[in-house]
Protein backbone atom coordinates (compact mmCIF):
# COMPACT_ATOMS: atom_id res chain seq x y z
CA UNK A 1 0.00 0.00 0.00
CA UNK A 2 1.53 3.03 -0.96
CA UNK A 3 0.23 6.70 0.71
CA UNK A 4 0.42 9.80 -1.60
CA UNK A 5 0.13 13.42 0.75
CA UNK A 6 -0.19 16.25 -1.69
CA UNK A 7 -2.07 19.28 -1.33
CA UNK A 8 -2.74 19.78 -5.17
CA UNK A 9 -5.41 17.33 -6.55
CA UNK A 10 -3.49 17.72 -10.14
CA UNK A 11 -0.42 16.36 -8.33
CA UNK A 12 -2.03 13.49 -6.05
CA UNK A 13 -4.30 12.22 -9.36
CA UNK A 14 -1.60 12.45 -11.57
CA UNK A 15 0.77 9.82 -9.54
CA UNK A 16 -2.02 7.71 -8.67
CA UNK A 17 -2.51 7.09 -12.00
CA UNK A 18 1.24 6.65 -12.85
CA UNK A 19 1.37 4.24 -9.96
CA UNK A 20 -1.93 2.32 -9.78
CA UNK A 21 -1.05 -0.17 -11.78
CA UNK A 22 1.83 -1.72 -8.61
CA UNK A 23 0.61 -0.85 -5.36
CA UNK A 24 -2.48 0.01 -3.98
CA UNK A 25 -2.93 3.97 -3.54
CA UNK A 26 -3.98 5.72 -1.20
CA UNK A 27 -4.64 9.67 -1.09
CA UNK A 28 -4.07 12.59 1.34
CA UNK A 29 -4.19 16.32 1.25
CA UNK A 30 -2.78 17.49 4.43
CA UNK A 31 -0.78 15.84 7.32
CA UNK A 32 -3.45 15.38 9.73
CA UNK A 33 -5.64 12.94 7.47
CA UNK A 34 -2.21 11.22 6.64
CA UNK A 35 -1.13 10.66 10.16
CA UNK A 36 -5.00 9.07 10.23
CA UNK A 37 -4.57 6.80 7.14
CA UNK A 38 -1.00 5.93 8.82
CA UNK A 39 -2.44 4.78 12.14
CA UNK A 40 -5.25 3.30 10.39
CA UNK A 41 -3.62 1.10 7.81
CA UNK A 42 -0.53 -0.69 7.23
CA UNK A 43 1.26 1.28 4.49
CA UNK A 44 5.21 0.24 2.90
CA UNK A 45 5.50 3.49 1.65
CA UNK A 46 4.45 7.31 2.15
CA UNK A 47 5.17 9.77 -0.42
CA UNK A 48 4.63 13.13 0.63
CA UNK A 49 5.32 16.74 -1.21
CA UNK A 50 7.13 19.15 1.40
CA UNK A 51 4.96 22.28 1.72
CA UNK A 52 1.56 20.77 2.92
CA UNK A 53 -1.07 23.32 4.44
CA UNK A 54 -0.83 22.84 8.41
CA UNK A 55 2.12 20.98 8.89
CA UNK A 56 5.60 20.31 6.46
CA UNK A 57 6.02 17.28 4.84
CA UNK A 58 8.88 16.53 7.12
CA UNK A 59 7.37 16.68 10.65
CA UNK A 60 4.81 14.35 9.33
CA UNK A 61 7.98 11.82 7.85
CA UNK A 62 9.02 12.17 11.85
CA UNK A 63 5.69 11.20 12.76
CA UNK A 64 5.35 8.74 10.45
CA UNK A 65 8.74 7.58 11.57
CA UNK A 66 7.33 6.89 15.37
CA UNK A 67 4.34 4.36 14.64
CA UNK A 68 5.66 0.84 15.27
CA UNK A 69 6.11 -0.16 11.55
CA UNK A 70 6.69 2.92 10.24
CA UNK A 71 6.80 2.98 6.16
CA UNK A 72 9.17 3.87 3.40
CA UNK A 73 9.18 7.53 3.16
CA UNK A 74 9.91 9.80 0.35
CA UNK A 75 10.24 13.68 0.25
CA UNK A 76 9.26 15.54 -2.80
CA UNK A 77 11.05 18.54 -2.87
CA UNK A 78 10.82 21.83 -5.00
CA UNK A 79 13.23 21.16 -7.77
CA UNK A 80 16.83 23.62 -6.57
CA UNK A 81 16.52 22.70 -3.29
CA UNK A 82 18.90 20.49 -2.41
CA UNK A 83 19.92 21.52 0.95
CA UNK A 84 16.94 20.75 1.92
CA UNK A 85 16.79 17.32 0.73
CA UNK A 86 19.76 16.30 2.15
CA UNK A 87 18.61 17.41 5.90
CA UNK A 88 15.47 15.62 5.20
CA UNK A 89 17.35 12.31 4.86
CA UNK A 90 19.32 13.03 7.70
CA UNK A 91 16.09 13.87 9.47
CA UNK A 92 14.50 10.35 8.55
CA UNK A 93 13.91 10.40 5.30
CA UNK A 94 14.62 7.49 3.11
CA UNK A 95 14.69 9.12 -0.13
CA UNK A 96 14.14 12.77 -1.90
CA UNK A 97 12.78 13.87 -4.95
CA UNK A 98 12.77 16.79 -7.02
CA UNK A 99 8.65 17.49 -8.23
CA UNK A 100 9.68 19.68 -11.15
CA UNK A 101 11.44 16.76 -12.63
CA UNK A 102 9.25 14.24 -11.28
CA UNK A 103 10.14 11.07 -14.08
CA UNK A 104 8.27 7.98 -13.01
CA UNK A 105 9.86 5.46 -13.94
CA UNK A 106 13.29 7.06 -11.80
CA UNK A 107 10.27 7.33 -9.12
CA UNK A 108 9.76 4.06 -9.57
CA UNK A 109 13.01 3.08 -9.29
CA UNK A 110 13.40 4.73 -6.01
CA UNK A 111 10.64 3.04 -4.51
CA UNK A 112 12.02 -0.58 -5.18
CA UNK A 113 15.27 0.86 -4.16
CA UNK A 114 13.94 2.93 -0.90
CA UNK A 115 11.75 -0.79 0.22
CA UNK A 116 14.87 -2.84 -0.67
CA UNK A 117 16.76 -0.81 1.97
CA UNK A 118 14.35 -0.90 4.47
CA UNK A 119 14.07 -5.09 4.46
CA UNK A 120 17.39 -4.90 4.78
CA UNK A 121 17.33 -2.80 7.67
CA UNK A 122 14.78 -4.60 9.44
CA UNK A 123 16.41 -8.18 8.81
CA UNK A 124 18.62 -6.56 11.17
CA UNK A 125 16.78 -5.30 13.80
CA UNK A 126 14.95 -8.48 13.76
CA UNK A 127 18.47 -10.48 14.18
CA UNK A 128 19.33 -7.79 17.46
CA UNK A 129 16.33 -8.81 18.73
CA UNK A 130 17.60 -12.32 18.75
CA UNK A 131 20.67 -12.09 20.12
CA UNK A 132 18.98 -9.86 22.81
CA UNK A 133 16.25 -12.18 24.09
CA UNK A 134 19.22 -14.95 24.27
CA UNK A 135 20.99 -12.52 26.96
CA UNK A 136 18.24 -12.94 28.85
CA UNK A 137 19.55 -10.12 31.63
CA UNK A 138 18.30 -7.03 28.95
CA UNK A 139 14.66 -7.60 29.63
CA UNK A 140 14.87 -6.86 33.26
CA UNK A 141 15.24 -3.70 34.36
CA UNK A 142 16.58 -2.25 37.80
CA UNK A 143 19.13 -0.16 39.25
CA UNK A 144 18.19 -0.24 42.72
CA UNK A 145 21.12 -1.50 45.03
CA UNK A 146 18.48 -4.65 45.92
CA UNK A 147 18.01 -5.59 42.14
CA UNK A 148 21.63 -4.84 41.27
CA UNK A 149 22.84 -7.54 43.68
CA UNK A 150 20.08 -9.88 42.53
CA UNK A 151 21.48 -9.52 39.18
CA UNK A 152 24.76 -10.35 40.11
CA UNK A 153 23.47 -13.60 41.89
CA UNK A 154 21.58 -14.39 38.58
CA UNK A 155 24.64 -14.59 36.60
CA UNK A 156 26.52 -15.95 39.32
CA UNK A 157 24.20 -19.45 39.62
CA UNK A 158 22.75 -19.39 35.80
CA UNK A 159 26.37 -21.44 34.50
CA UNK A 160 26.19 -23.95 37.33
CA UNK A 161 23.27 -26.97 37.96
CA UNK A 162 22.59 -25.31 41.18
CA UNK A 163 18.94 -25.39 42.14
CA UNK A 164 17.75 -22.48 42.72
CA UNK A 165 14.77 -21.15 45.17
CA UNK A 166 12.88 -17.90 43.61
CA UNK A 167 10.60 -16.14 46.82
CA UNK A 168 8.69 -13.23 46.47
CA UNK A 169 5.26 -11.43 46.45
CA UNK A 170 3.04 -12.30 43.52
CA UNK A 171 3.94 -9.98 40.47
CA UNK A 172 7.68 -9.02 41.62
CA UNK A 173 9.04 -10.80 38.09
CA UNK A 174 9.65 -14.42 39.48
CA UNK A 175 9.39 -15.74 36.43
CA UNK A 176 11.09 -13.41 34.61
CA UNK A 177 14.21 -14.26 36.68
CA UNK A 178 13.82 -18.50 36.39
CA UNK A 179 13.54 -17.41 32.30
CA UNK A 180 17.09 -14.66 32.70
CA UNK A 181 18.76 -17.91 34.85
CA UNK A 182 18.05 -20.03 32.00
CA UNK A 183 18.61 -18.46 28.93
CA UNK A 184 22.61 -17.08 30.42
CA UNK A 185 22.98 -20.62 31.40
CA UNK A 186 24.82 -23.32 29.04
CA UNK A 187 21.45 -25.02 28.76
CA UNK A 188 19.83 -22.40 26.72
CA UNK A 189 19.81 -24.08 23.79
CA UNK A 190 17.67 -26.80 25.59
CA UNK A 191 13.81 -26.49 26.60
CA UNK A 192 13.23 -24.50 29.68
CA UNK A 193 9.64 -26.25 30.75
CA UNK A 194 7.46 -24.36 33.19
CA UNK A 195 5.00 -26.29 35.67
CA UNK A 196 2.55 -24.11 37.69
CA UNK A 197 2.01 -26.77 40.52
CA UNK A 198 -0.88 -24.85 41.73
CA UNK A 199 -2.86 -25.42 38.64
CA UNK A 200 -3.41 -29.05 38.54
CA UNK A 201 -4.82 -31.61 41.17
CA UNK A 202 -2.36 -33.79 43.00
CA UNK A 203 -3.09 -37.03 40.79
CA UNK A 204 -2.71 -34.93 37.44
CA UNK A 205 0.62 -32.86 38.77
CA UNK A 206 2.31 -36.31 39.26
CA UNK A 207 1.79 -37.38 35.68
CA UNK A 208 2.25 -34.45 34.24
CA UNK A 209 5.88 -34.82 35.99
CA UNK A 210 6.53 -37.62 36.09
CA UNK A 211 4.56 -38.94 32.86
CA UNK A 212 2.47 -42.18 32.70
CA UNK A 213 2.27 -45.19 30.79
CA UNK A 214 -0.95 -46.17 28.89
CA UNK A 215 -3.59 -47.72 31.57
CA UNK A 216 -1.79 -46.63 34.26
CA UNK A 217 -4.77 -44.68 35.51
CA UNK A 218 -8.74 -44.69 34.06
CA UNK A 219 -8.60 -41.96 31.58
CA UNK A 220 -4.70 -43.18 30.58
CA UNK A 221 -4.96 -44.27 26.91
CA UNK A 222 -1.55 -42.83 25.64
CA UNK A 223 1.70 -43.16 27.13
CA UNK A 224 2.73 -39.73 28.23
CA UNK A 225 6.30 -38.19 28.15
CA UNK A 226 6.50 -36.42 31.60
CA UNK A 227 8.19 -32.58 32.29
CA UNK A 228 11.35 -33.78 33.65
CA UNK A 229 11.29 -35.93 30.09
CA UNK A 230 10.54 -33.43 27.55
CA UNK A 231 13.04 -31.11 29.56
CA UNK A 232 15.78 -33.32 29.09
CA UNK A 233 19.04 -31.60 29.06
CA UNK A 234 17.26 -28.40 29.73
CA UNK A 235 15.59 -26.70 32.86
CA UNK A 236 12.39 -27.54 34.68
CA UNK A 237 11.03 -24.14 36.58
CA UNK A 238 8.73 -25.59 39.07
CA UNK A 239 6.29 -22.45 39.80
CA UNK A 240 4.44 -22.03 43.08
CA UNK A 241 5.96 -25.06 44.85
CA UNK A 242 4.41 -24.50 48.20
CA UNK A 243 1.00 -25.45 47.01
CA UNK A 244 2.23 -29.61 45.85
CA UNK A 245 1.37 -32.10 48.16
CA UNK A 246 3.31 -34.34 50.70
CA UNK A 247 3.32 -37.26 48.45
CA UNK A 248 4.53 -35.51 45.10
CA UNK A 249 6.95 -33.97 47.78
CA UNK A 250 8.47 -37.45 48.02
CA UNK A 251 8.90 -37.79 44.93
CA UNK A 252 10.00 -34.60 44.20
CA UNK A 253 13.00 -35.22 47.05
CA UNK A 254 14.37 -38.41 45.80
CA UNK A 255 14.16 -36.69 42.02
CA UNK A 256 16.32 -33.94 43.51
CA UNK A 257 18.61 -36.26 44.95
CA UNK A 258 19.19 -38.84 42.33
CA UNK A 259 17.62 -36.97 39.42
CA UNK A 260 15.85 -40.29 38.92
CA UNK A 261 12.40 -41.34 38.70
CA UNK A 262 9.92 -43.56 37.57
CA UNK A 263 6.45 -43.15 35.09
CA UNK A 264 3.49 -43.97 36.99
CA UNK A 265 1.86 -47.05 35.98
CA UNK A 266 5.64 -48.42 35.83
CA UNK A 267 8.74 -49.55 37.64
CA UNK A 268 11.24 -48.85 35.34
CA UNK A 269 13.90 -45.99 37.01
CA UNK A 270 14.38 -43.70 34.77
CA UNK A 271 16.58 -40.66 34.80
CA UNK A 272 16.42 -37.14 33.43
CA UNK A 273 19.56 -34.50 32.92
CA UNK A 274 17.50 -30.95 33.83
CA UNK A 275 17.81 -28.15 36.33
CA UNK A 276 15.55 -27.68 38.47
CA UNK A 277 14.15 -23.84 39.27
CA UNK A 278 11.29 -23.48 42.05
CA UNK A 279 9.38 -20.48 42.91
CA UNK A 280 6.97 -19.77 45.77
CA UNK A 281 5.06 -16.77 46.73
CA UNK A 282 4.44 -18.15 50.10
CA UNK A 283 6.67 -17.90 52.85
CA UNK A 284 8.30 -21.79 52.92
CA UNK A 285 9.91 -22.08 56.17
CA UNK A 286 6.76 -21.49 58.05
CA UNK A 287 4.96 -23.54 55.65
CA UNK A 288 7.74 -25.94 57.11
CA UNK A 289 7.38 -25.33 60.78
CA UNK A 290 3.84 -25.65 60.06
CA UNK A 291 4.31 -28.85 59.28
CA UNK A 292 3.00 -28.52 55.47
CA UNK A 293 5.97 -28.18 53.77
CA UNK A 294 8.89 -31.49 54.22
CA UNK A 295 11.97 -29.67 55.51
CA UNK A 296 14.23 -31.72 53.76
CA UNK A 297 12.59 -31.11 50.63
CA UNK A 298 12.72 -27.32 51.50
CA UNK A 299 16.63 -27.93 52.02
CA UNK A 300 17.33 -29.58 49.05
CA UNK A 301 15.61 -26.66 47.33
CA UNK A 302 16.83 -23.50 49.11
CA UNK A 303 20.20 -24.03 47.80
CA UNK A 304 20.96 -20.79 46.55
CA UNK A 305 17.89 -18.54 47.30
CA UNK A 306 17.01 -15.77 45.33
CA UNK A 307 14.41 -13.12 47.56
CA UNK A 308 12.87 -10.69 44.90
CA UNK A 309 11.57 -7.33 46.70
CA UNK A 310 8.58 -6.08 46.61
CA UNK A 311 8.14 -3.40 44.15
CA UNK A 312 7.42 -0.77 47.36
CA UNK A 313 11.11 -1.72 48.61
CA UNK A 314 12.66 -0.38 45.52
CA UNK A 315 10.75 2.63 44.46
CA UNK A 316 13.79 3.90 42.74
CA UNK A 317 13.17 1.05 39.91
CA UNK A 318 9.63 2.97 38.84
CA UNK A 319 11.25 5.78 37.38
CA UNK A 320 13.15 3.03 35.33
CA UNK A 321 10.65 0.13 34.71
CA UNK A 322 7.97 2.94 34.15
CA UNK A 323 9.05 4.46 30.70
CA UNK A 324 10.44 1.04 29.66
CA UNK A 325 6.84 -0.37 29.73
CA UNK A 326 5.76 2.94 28.15
CA UNK A 327 7.31 2.67 25.02
CA UNK A 328 6.50 -1.22 24.72
CA UNK A 329 2.83 -0.20 24.90
CA UNK A 330 2.86 2.88 23.03
CA UNK A 331 4.79 0.84 19.87
CA UNK A 332 2.75 -2.44 20.43
CA UNK A 333 -0.23 0.28 20.15
CA UNK A 334 0.73 2.30 17.27
CA UNK A 335 0.07 5.40 20.03
CA UNK A 336 2.33 8.53 19.43
CA UNK A 337 2.67 8.25 23.74
CA UNK A 338 6.38 9.52 25.08
CA UNK A 339 6.06 9.91 28.95
CA UNK A 340 4.47 10.40 31.47
CA UNK A 341 3.48 14.55 33.17
CA UNK A 342 5.31 15.04 36.19
CA UNK A 343 2.32 14.63 38.86
CA UNK A 344 1.75 11.23 37.19
CA UNK A 345 5.01 10.11 37.57
CA UNK A 346 4.56 10.98 41.08
CA UNK A 347 1.75 9.36 41.53
CA UNK A 348 3.21 5.89 40.32
CA UNK A 349 6.19 6.73 43.64
CA UNK A 350 3.94 7.02 45.61
CA UNK A 351 1.40 4.05 45.50
CA UNK A 352 2.12 1.07 47.18
CA UNK A 353 1.63 -1.37 44.42
CA UNK A 354 0.30 -4.56 46.06
CA UNK A 355 0.74 -6.42 42.71
CA UNK A 356 4.13 -5.52 41.94
CA UNK A 357 5.57 -4.94 38.58
CA UNK A 358 2.60 -6.62 36.78
CA UNK A 359 0.07 -3.68 38.62
CA UNK A 360 2.76 -1.17 37.26
CA UNK A 361 2.77 -3.02 33.87
CA UNK A 362 -1.08 -2.86 33.60
CA UNK A 363 -1.68 0.40 34.96
CA UNK A 364 0.72 1.73 32.29
CA UNK A 365 -0.78 -0.25 29.46
CA UNK A 366 -4.19 1.07 30.50
CA UNK A 367 -2.85 4.55 30.54
CA UNK A 368 -1.02 4.41 27.44
CA UNK A 369 -4.70 3.04 25.96
CA UNK A 370 -6.59 5.76 27.04
CA UNK A 371 -3.93 8.33 26.67
CA UNK A 372 -5.21 11.04 23.66
CA UNK A 373 -1.77 12.88 23.80
CA UNK A 374 1.84 12.27 23.64
CA UNK A 375 2.24 12.26 27.58
CA UNK A 376 0.22 9.92 30.47
CA UNK A 377 -1.26 12.62 32.57
CA UNK A 378 -3.08 11.73 35.61
CA UNK A 379 -5.99 11.09 34.53
CA UNK A 380 -4.94 7.92 32.59
CA UNK A 381 -3.99 5.79 35.83
CA UNK A 382 -6.92 4.03 37.84
CA UNK A 383 -8.43 6.05 40.38
CA UNK A 384 -6.38 3.99 43.28
CA UNK A 385 -3.28 5.08 42.13
CA UNK A 386 -4.55 8.70 41.59
CA UNK A 387 -6.10 8.82 44.84
CA UNK A 388 -2.88 8.54 46.63
CA UNK A 389 -2.56 11.73 45.46
CA UNK A 390 -3.56 14.79 48.16
CA UNK A 391 -5.92 17.54 47.11
CA UNK A 392 -4.13 19.76 45.36
CA UNK A 393 -2.04 22.45 47.68
CA UNK A 394 -0.27 25.22 47.23
CA UNK A 395 2.89 22.89 47.45
CA UNK A 396 3.89 21.10 43.60
CA UNK A 397 4.18 17.08 43.40
CA UNK A 398 7.56 17.46 43.21
CA UNK A 399 8.04 19.34 46.91
CA UNK A 400 5.46 16.65 48.36
CA UNK A 401 7.59 13.93 47.69
CA UNK A 402 10.56 16.31 48.62
CA UNK A 403 9.32 15.34 51.97
CA UNK A 404 8.74 11.63 51.67
CA UNK A 405 10.81 8.77 52.37
CA UNK A 406 14.09 8.61 50.70
CA UNK A 407 12.78 6.18 48.29
CA UNK A 408 11.15 8.97 47.28
CA UNK A 409 13.77 11.17 47.46
CA UNK A 410 15.73 8.94 45.56
CA UNK A 411 13.47 8.62 42.68
CA UNK A 412 12.68 12.80 42.54
CA UNK A 413 16.91 13.20 42.14
CA UNK A 414 16.24 10.32 39.24
CA UNK A 415 13.96 12.31 37.88
CA UNK A 416 15.69 15.68 37.52
CA UNK A 417 18.86 13.30 36.34
CA UNK A 418 16.66 12.10 33.26
CA UNK A 419 14.70 16.03 32.51
CA UNK A 420 18.67 16.95 32.74
CA UNK A 421 19.89 14.28 30.41
CA UNK A 422 16.92 15.29 27.90
CA UNK A 423 17.30 18.78 28.14
CA UNK A 424 20.86 18.08 27.15
CA UNK A 425 21.47 19.99 30.23
CA UNK A 426 19.32 23.30 29.72
CA UNK A 427 17.91 24.20 32.89
CA UNK A 428 15.05 26.31 32.15
CA UNK A 429 13.66 23.34 29.73
CA UNK A 430 14.19 20.53 32.19
CA UNK A 431 12.71 22.92 34.76
CA UNK A 432 9.95 22.85 32.30
CA UNK A 433 9.73 19.40 32.25
CA UNK A 434 9.21 18.60 35.41
CA UNK A 435 6.78 21.48 36.18
CA UNK A 436 8.72 23.46 38.51
CA UNK A 437 10.36 26.74 38.31
CA UNK A 438 14.14 27.40 37.34
CA UNK A 439 14.63 28.45 41.12
CA UNK A 440 12.98 25.56 43.09
CA UNK A 441 15.18 23.43 40.30
CA UNK A 442 18.40 25.04 41.36
CA UNK A 443 17.68 24.63 44.96
CA UNK A 444 17.22 21.12 44.41
CA UNK A 445 20.25 20.49 42.29
CA UNK A 446 21.73 21.52 45.26
CA UNK A 447 20.58 19.82 47.93
CA UNK A 448 20.93 16.81 45.47
CA UNK A 449 24.61 17.87 45.22
CA UNK A 450 23.98 17.69 41.14
CA UNK A 451 25.53 21.01 40.28
CA UNK A 452 27.57 19.82 38.08
CA UNK A 453 25.24 18.32 35.57
N1 LIG B 1 12.60 -6.24 36.79
C1 LIG B 1 11.68 -6.29 35.84
N2 LIG B 1 11.88 -5.66 34.66
C2 LIG B 1 10.95 -5.71 33.71
N3 LIG B 1 9.79 -6.36 33.81
C3 LIG B 1 9.51 -7.01 34.95
C4 LIG B 1 10.45 -7.01 36.02
N4 LIG B 1 9.93 -7.73 37.03
C5 LIG B 1 8.72 -8.16 36.63
N5 LIG B 1 8.46 -7.73 35.37
C6 LIG B 1 7.21 -7.99 34.61
O1 LIG B 1 6.13 -8.02 35.54
C7 LIG B 1 5.20 -9.06 35.23
C8 LIG B 1 5.10 -10.03 36.39
O2 LIG B 1 6.30 -10.78 36.49
P1 LIG B 1 6.32 -12.36 36.78
O3 LIG B 1 5.22 -13.05 36.03
O4 LIG B 1 7.69 -12.84 36.55
O5 LIG B 1 5.95 -12.32 38.33
P2 LIG B 1 5.80 -13.51 39.36
O6 LIG B 1 6.62 -13.15 40.53
O7 LIG B 1 6.08 -14.82 38.70
O8 LIG B 1 4.26 -13.39 39.77
P3 LIG B 1 3.26 -14.55 40.35
O9 LIG B 1 3.75 -14.91 41.72
O10 LIG B 1 1.94 -13.83 40.40
O11 LIG B 1 3.30 -15.67 39.39
C9 LIG B 1 5.71 -9.71 33.96
O12 LIG B 1 5.06 -9.12 32.86
C10 LIG B 1 7.19 -9.37 33.94
O13 LIG B 1 7.68 -9.34 32.64
MG1 LIG C 1 4.78 -16.41 38.29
Amino acid sequence: MLLIVDDEKSTREGLRTALEDKYDIYLAEDAASAMDLLERERFEVMLTDFRLPNEDGMKLIRRAKSLSRPPVCILMTAYGSEELAVEAMRDGADDYIAKGRLQIPELEMRIARALRQQELESENTSLRKAVDSKFGLSRLVGESRVMKELLETVEQVASSKTTVLILGESGTGKELIAKAIHQLSPRSRNPLVVVHCAALPPALLESELFGHEKGAFTGAHERRVGRFEQAQGGTVFLDEIGEIDQNIQVKLLRFLGERTFERVGSNKTQTADVRILAATNRDLAAEVRAGRFREDLFYRLNVVPIKLPPLRERKEDIPLMAPVFLKEFARENDKPVVDFTVDAMEALLKYSWPGNVRELRAAIERAVLLCRGDRVSLRELPESIRNMEPPATSASPAEVVGQGSLALKDAEKQLIIRALKESDGNRTLAAEKLGMSRRTLHRKLHTYQLEHL
